[in-house]
């Protein structure tokens, strides 16, 4: 008799212990989803990954001390790093040496979105959490979660800026546009130059608006590593080949994705003596100063700002949520495929910048100082 009753009581110690870790099956699931009360377990030698791909293109040296400065304020340590200038193996050992050196989430922006899938896949293995960051990784189930603006929206944004300022459901045209999109190796071309094409696709259907060139392709028109020099070299072949200039064939439009591929038409077009009476319309994204004073000299039309303050602070809340073991806030699960499925996603909103708002979104607000965007005399 006492046999059986100590045999209950044993079977009723080890249910309360199981329960007390969270629920029966060893899964290391949380106990519950909700977020708990406690703040970050910060302060517990926690070391916080963050790989950046440049310090060449302006935007992530700020996206870099952004992160940098709101984890360290939120009580972890951070290991900041850039690849060198887009250097891949460069970015491949730093994340390497981050697993190595205890790091318990990585920040990686790819230079190349498939050049990380092992990388990805040892860090998973080691129990170490992922987020994309602005750049989806691909090919890797290691990617916990993804973190960016609305790539989509971004290109619509510059379409939209295209078709407004032409008039094209007013006016007959036709007109002149050649493209531009971004690095071939970066997912988000796919969404940037697919955004601005929902836009403009219809009007180059229908003969309103004309690509001389002929280059409507989205690898027609990419630039290796977003560079300003490659930009520039394309956009001198094609002046050469259309004869595009003031007194020459007509250009209307140059759809550029960001600004450093823009500034490369810029110079291009300046060279073959555009001035800020006769510039096409150039878009851009970024709002990097050397295109905010270009804005300012009346040559490139527009921006698109990605304040890389709130994507840092959308990054840090990530941080906190999977070290305090519970689900972040995400507002897309369904578009961001990187091959091994969708990855979970948090979108920032992104937000035209021209001459007429610069100030409110960048000075206003802090980003830069009027001095940042004034060129030197
Ligand atoms: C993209 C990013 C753009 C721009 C570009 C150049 O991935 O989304 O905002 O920064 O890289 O680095």
């Amino acid at each position: 008799m006492k046999k059986k009753l100590f045999s209950i009581l044993l079977v009723i110690a080890m249910v309360f212990t199981l329960s007390a870790c969270g629920g029966g099956g060893g899964n290391n699931e949380p106990a519950s989803n909700e977020p708990s009360d406690q703040p970050a377990a910060s302060g517990e030698n926690l070391k916080v990954g963050v790989s950046m791909p440049t310090q060449s293109l302006q935007r992530w040296n700020q996206d870099g001390s952004n992160m940098k400065q709101q984890l360290e304020a939120q009580g972890y340590e951070v290991d900041l790093q850039y690849a060198g200038d887009n250097d891949i193996p460069t970015q491949v050992a730093q994340l390497e040496n981050m697993i190595s050196t205890g790091c318990q989430v990585l920040v990686i922006a790819a230079i190349d979105g498939t050049s990380l899938t092992n990388v990805v896949d040892s860090a998973k293995d080691a129990g170490i959490a992922v987020i994309a960051y602005d750049r989806l990784i691909m090919n890797t189930d290691g990617v916990a979660y993804y973190a960016t603006f609305d790539n989509t929206l971004v290109g619509r944004m510059q379409g939209e800026y295209i078709r407004d300022t032409l008039d094209l459901d007013n006016t007959s045209g036709p007109y002149n546009l050649e493209m531009f999109t971004g690095s071939p190796d970066d997912n988000n071309i796919v969404f940037f130059f697919g955004g601005a094409l929902e836009v403009l696709q219809p009007y180059i259907d229908s003969g309103k608006l004309v690509v001389p060139s002929g280059q409507t392709e989205r690898d027609q028109c990419a630039i290796q590593s977003w560079s300003s020099e490659i930009a520039q070299s394309r956009m001198e072949n094609l002046i050469a080949a259309q004869g595009y200039g003031p007194n020459g064939t007509k250009l209307d439009a140059v759809l550029c994705s960001n600004d450093s591929t823009a500034q490369g038409v810029t110079t291009a077009l300046k060279n073959a003596g555009y001035t800020a009476d006769n510039f096409p319309i150039i878009t851009g994204q970024d709002c990097d100063k050397p295109s905010v004073i270009n804005m300012k000299q009346g040559t490139q039309s527009m921006s698109v700002f990605k304040d890389t303050r709130t994507l840092a602070a959308r990054v840090v809340l990530m941080v906190d949520s999977i070290l305090k073991g519970t689900e972040p806030e995400l507002n897309d699960t369904e578009t961001y495929d990187n091959g091994t499925g969708v990855i979970p996603s948090f979108l920032c909103d992104p937000v035209v910048g021209t001459i007429d708002n610069y100030k409110e979104l960048l000075i206003d607000s802090g980003y830069y100082t009027e001095a940042d965007v004034t060129p030197e005399e």
